[in-house]
Order: structure tokens, then sequence, then C-alpha cells
């Protein structure tokens, strides 16, 4: 069904319209735009990553990774679901890639798996994780898509965990001959690359909280692995730019939208103090604007205990565009006698908003808002939204999944990216998180993310109506 078929079968509903949600309401009336209206330079995409699709976690000599490690910890994810197998991408890439460009997909953002290229992290290269990702990068281009690659997303070698993974300051030295390989590898096929993905999600939900790879807690732990990856993000950039012509170079982030909980001066100070936390620690040091320590002193204390002379220098690079992911809004309450961030989150539920099957709260102006953020920094040339999407439950009925929530999100959060370029801000992308269901880390494989669906027992696709509105609206319908 094509966004107009979806107008008009809604308005068919006659007067069930009006028992729907607000937001879908408010956005069948005021989304009235097409390809057209983003321009024909407008980079439109899907979006996964290597251990949320590939599976083959030990096949054909690749290593072990923190996530493969985890994942077999007992009590670690929901359903006790690992990666082992997830959509089982490794075998089944040249179908997924046919598909995905049969649904009209210009740029096929995907990751590498650092451990099946190099088992050990470092040293010894393994040939046929090489060649793994040769064939899906000649795939892609084969089908008339532009590989979008990756260099991390969250799968660090166990080997290096076992050495103090990020928080080790080696690290730097191990992602950059890692980096180094794949670049001089694919540098001739593959002109757009990102560094990292969301440093500040890997680096606190695994060395903050523990609530993933590789399950570490504490805030000294946090600023290791925060600065090492910071130092990571630059030092990726340099090299991309090294070795890759016409290179496309970038680095994606997680962004909240983060709004005071109340409209008074102490929580609007709790609000800056959370946006600073959140979304400003890997973005600013790359512009070479430092940590923002004036919001949050207890991180220079921890700072200071691992950056070293020359470090501020080589945490800058000029990308050429940021990858900015935002998905929902957060507030925090100002709570003194919590430490460090002094507030708590408060729960979603209670601002009366569709929440998602992840518990976040739908909410398409935190995307316009976020852009506004990342496109007052004179320094960042370009964004582009390198992922979006949302997880709703799903009912394969035959040959259908009729997901109008999951179309609607996307219709409503892509409104706002347009609103944000109309008005005149450097934003040129969208990828959609993501291409089909898989393995959502912590969560395992309940949420849903896909614009296509996966019967995780049988390996079956379905396309669902996201993607075919989504197919429908890039081929201009
Ligand atoms: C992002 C991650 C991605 C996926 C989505 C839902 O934070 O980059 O891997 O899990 O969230």
């Amino acid at each position: 069904m094509n966004r107009r078929n979806f107008l008009k079968t809604a308005g068919a509903a006659g007067a069930g319209l009006f028992l729907m949600p607000n937001t879908l309401y408010s956005a069948l009336q005021n989304s009235p735009y097409t390809r057209a209206d983003f321009g024909p330079d407008w980079q439109w995409g899907v979006a996964t990553a290597a251990y949320q699709i590939e599976g083959a976690w030990n096949e054909d000599g690749k290593g072990e990774s923190i996530w493969d490690r985890f994942s077999h910890t007992k009590g670690k994810i929901k359903g006790k679901d690992t990666g082992d197998v997830a959509c089982d991408f490794y075998h089944r890439y040249p179908q997924d890639l046919e598909l995905m460009a049969r649904l009209n997909i210009p740029n096929n953002r995907f990751s590498l798996s650092w451990s099946r290229i190099l088992p050990e992290g470092t040293g010894k290269v393994n040939p046929k994780g090489i060649d793994f990702y040769h064939k899906v990068i000649d795939k892609t281009l084969e089908l008339g898509m532009e590989p979008w690659v990756t260099i991390f997303h969250w799968d660090l070698p166990q080997a290096l965990q076992d050495k103090g993974g990020w928080m080790n300051r080696e690290s730097i030295g191990w992602f950059s001959e890692y980096a180094n390989l794949v670049t001089r590898e694919y540098g001739d096929k593959v002109k757009n690359w990102m560094v990292l993905n969301e440093p500040m999600a890997f680096v606190s939900l695994g060395h903050l909280l523990g609530w993933h790879a590789p399950g570490k807690k504490g805030f000294g732990k946090f600023t290791a692995a925060a600065h090492h990856a910071s130092m990571v993000q630059a030092e990726g950039g340099r090299i991309v730019r090294a070795n890759v012509s016409n290179a496309n170079v970038g680095t994606t982030q997680s962004v909240s939208f983060v709004d005071p909980y109340k409209d008074k001066p102490g929580q609007q100070k709790t609000a800056r103090r959370l946006d600073a936390m959140l979304n400003r620690i890997f973005i600013e040091p790359s512009l070479g604007l430092g940590y923002p320590f004036e919001e949050l002193p207890y991180l220079q204390k921890k700072i200071d205990k691992v950056i070293q002379p020359g470090d501020l220098d080589k945490l800058k690079f000029d990308f050429d565009f940021i990858g900015l992911q935002t998905y929902s809004r957060e507030v925090f309450r100002h709570v003194p006698i919590v430490p460090v961030i002094h507030a708590l989150r408060q729960s979603p539920k209670k601002r009366g908003h569709e929440l998602t099957e992840m518990g976040w709260e739908v909410y398409p102006e935190a995307i316009y808002q976020t852009l506004k953020k990342f496109n007052a920094y004179p320094g960042v040339k370009k964004i582009i939204v390198t992922e979006n999407g949302a997880a709703f439950p799903d009912k394969v009925e035959g040959d259908q999944v009729h997901d109008a929530k999951r179309t609607q999100f996307i219709q409503d959060y892509l409104g706002q990216v347009l609103r944000a370029k109309q008005e005149g801000m450097r934003v040129g992308g969208y990828f959609v998180w993501s291409f089909m269901d898989n393995f959502e880390w912590a969560e395992g494989y309940k949420p849903r993310f896909g614009l296509v669906h996966v019967d995780f027992e049988t390996q079956k696709r379905t396309v669902k109506d996201s993607g075919i509105w989504y197919r429908d609206f890039l081929a201009g319908k």
C-alpha cells in the first residue's frame, strides 16, 4: 500500500478515524510530502549491524566477541536469546540484499564484525572474514546500492576485552590496526564510512550501567572507556581519510532530546546537565570544544586521570558528516541525593503519549529538536539521520504484516526531519532502523524494528506494510 492508499484506507474508516490516537490522526492530515520534497541529493537508506543480523557466531574462523560472551552468560539477555543465528544474514545475504534492492533502497548501512576479520582483535587476519564483507559489498554494488560501512557497532573482540577493552588506552592502537586494515581492504569500493556507532550508548550501557556487554559498572570505568572511544573516534576519521580516496567520512551519535521536568530554573539546570551527559561528551571534543566540564565537574576529576598531554588536539577531527540517531525524548527530575547526575529519569509512561515496545515515548518533535541542536555547532558540516524507527508488536497475517503504527512513526519523524531541512538546517539523509527484525541487544528478539518481518524459527522474511510504504515512497509515489 502506498502513502496515498494508506490515507484513503484510513479515510475510508470514516468515523473510525476519530478513534485513532491523536498522533496518527494529526499526521494523516499533516504529512503531505513526497521523496521529491527532500531534494535529489538526499541520502535514503536502511541500517543494520553485524551482531544483530549475521549469526554464524563461530563459523569460518570468526573469533568470540563481547556480545557472544555476554549473550551466553546467564541472565543477561531477555528470553535467554543470543545472536548465535540471528537473521542468519551470513548465509542469506544474497537474498536479503536482493529484497533490499526490490524495496528501492539506495543505501545499505551495515557494520563489520571486528572479530570475524581479526579473531583475536589484532594480529592474524581471517581471510574468510575479509572475503565475507567483499561479497556483501560486491552484491550491494551489483544491485545498484551504495554501501555505508560502520567500522565498529559494539561487538569488540573478546580477546581485547580480556586485556581491558575500551578501558585500556591500548584500545586506540588496536582500533587503528583494525581500521587501517578494513579501509585499505574495502576503500576502493566503499566511499561512505562511519567510525563508531553511538559511543555514548556502548560506553555507558556497557561500562557504567552494566546492561550491555561487557557488563561493567562504575563511573571510573565509564570515563576511561569514554576517553579512549573519543580518541578512537577522531583517529578512525583520520585513518579513513588517509586510506580512502574521495571518502565521505562520518561517525554516529545517539542524541536524546532532554526536556526539563518543569519550567523552573533548577529543573532547567538539571536538563542542561543531562543534556551534557547524554549528548555532548563525544561530539564536542571532536569539534575542538573539549569535554563539557562546566556542566559536569565530576567528569573532569575522572577524565583528568586518563587524559594525557596532547590528547585534546588528537580528539579533534573534521568529519564530513555526523550521523544522528534519535528515537525519543527524555525528562529528568532534579533529585540532589543521586550521585553525579543529581536527577532521576521520569518514566515516559507518565507523559500520556504512546510508547513503543522499547518503552520509548513516541515524540516526533524530538528529532527536530536534536537536529536543531547539532545544526547549531558551526563545525558540524552535515547531518545524516543514520538511524530512526520503532519497535511495535507485529502480527503476520498470511503474507502480510499490517504495522500501521510503525509506518505512522516513520512518517511523523520524517515530517520533522523535513521541517528541519526546510528551515535550512544542514541535514541530508535518513536511514530507517532497521531493514529487518533482528537481535535487539539485551532485549533479545522481542522488540521488532524491521521494515521486513523475520520469523526466527523458519527465517522466513515478510515485507511489512511499512516496508511497502517505504518502497513506494522511494519510488516517488
Ligand atoms: C540504537 C542502536 C541500534 C539499535 C537501535 C534500536 O541505539 O545503534 O543497534 O539497537 O538503537
